[in-house]
């Protein structure tokens, strides 16, 4: 239901081996909600999304998802839960066909619906078209088509989306945020989108965190994230 809480994220510090990069991390998603996290290179965006799915363990801090307490669920549960992860770079695996890939989603996210591949393919047909070709033969934005099919295999209620835009031709961005945005009117599915590209953040999220050091250092409501100058000046900060 809009307006309840989804995820909710407190005070959380995490990173690699001992060496903190988040340094007390709050934010929420509502449901059905298109939230921006923006920042520069290197400011701590990924390794958040990695704590958020479990890949990485927090030092301390809170995630609460659907009214339960995460912070400790291994990511294959975390899946399990509702939370779909597109991960940075898109990570498809280059040697097994688009259908194969999607399978993987499948066998991710399984257990709270049936996997709904037709769906996938009505959303992305040249996912369909090329189901049975190595996913490495696909452009860069085909693979990231996959890498968000991967994720609604599973039926997410929450996607973790890391930098869709990066390393895709721009005349092709713009088709991967109107896709994003039919599949969250469509299904319902929130979003934490990660990005720096200004075109895909002041079209696609509804409220945004700047984030810089692995701090969140401002939030921007409905008439800032939408605003091209006010995005632009923080991630230039
Ligand atoms: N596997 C790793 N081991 C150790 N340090 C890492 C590792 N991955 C990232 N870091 C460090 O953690 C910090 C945050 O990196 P992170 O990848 O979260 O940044 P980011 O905001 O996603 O950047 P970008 O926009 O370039 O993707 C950086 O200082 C980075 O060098
Ligand atoms: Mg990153």
């Amino acid at each position: 239901m809009a307006g309840e809480t989804l995820l909710s994220v407190s005070g959380l510090r995490g990173g690699y081996g001992g060496k903190p990069v988040l340094q007390g991390i709050d934010l929420s998603v509502e449901e059905g909600e298109i939230v921006a996290v923006i920042g520069r290179n290197g400011v701590g965006k990924t390794t958040l999304l990695k704590t958020l799915i479990g890949l990485l363990s927090p030092m301390d801090g809170t995630i609460r998802f659907a009214g339960e307490d995460v912070t400790s669920l291994p990511a294959d549960k975390r899946a399990k839960v509702g939370i779909g992860y597109i991960p940075q770079g898109r990570e498809v695996f280059p040697r097994l066909s688009v259908s194969e890939n999607l399978m993987v989603g499948e066998t991710a996210g399984a257990g709270r619906s049936e996997p709904n591949y037709q769906r996938v393919y009505d959303f992305f047909p040249i996912l369909k078209e090329r189901a049975r070709q190595a996913a490495g033969t696909l452009s860069g934005g085909q693979q990231q088509q996959l890498a968000i099919g991967r994720a609604m295999i599973g039926a997410p209620r929450l996607m973790l989306l890391d930098e869709p835009s990066e390393g895709i031709q721009p005349s092709i961005v713009q088709e991967i945020a109107n896709n994003v945005k039919r599949l969250n009117a469509e299904t319902g599915v929130a979003v934490l989108l990660v990005e720096q590209n200004l075109d895909l953040i002041v079209s696609m999220a509804r409220r945004g965190f700047v984030i810089d050091k692995g701090r969140i250092v401002a939030k921007l409501g409905p008439e800032e994230i939408t605003s091209r100058d006010v995005v632009r000046r923080h991630l230039a900060l």
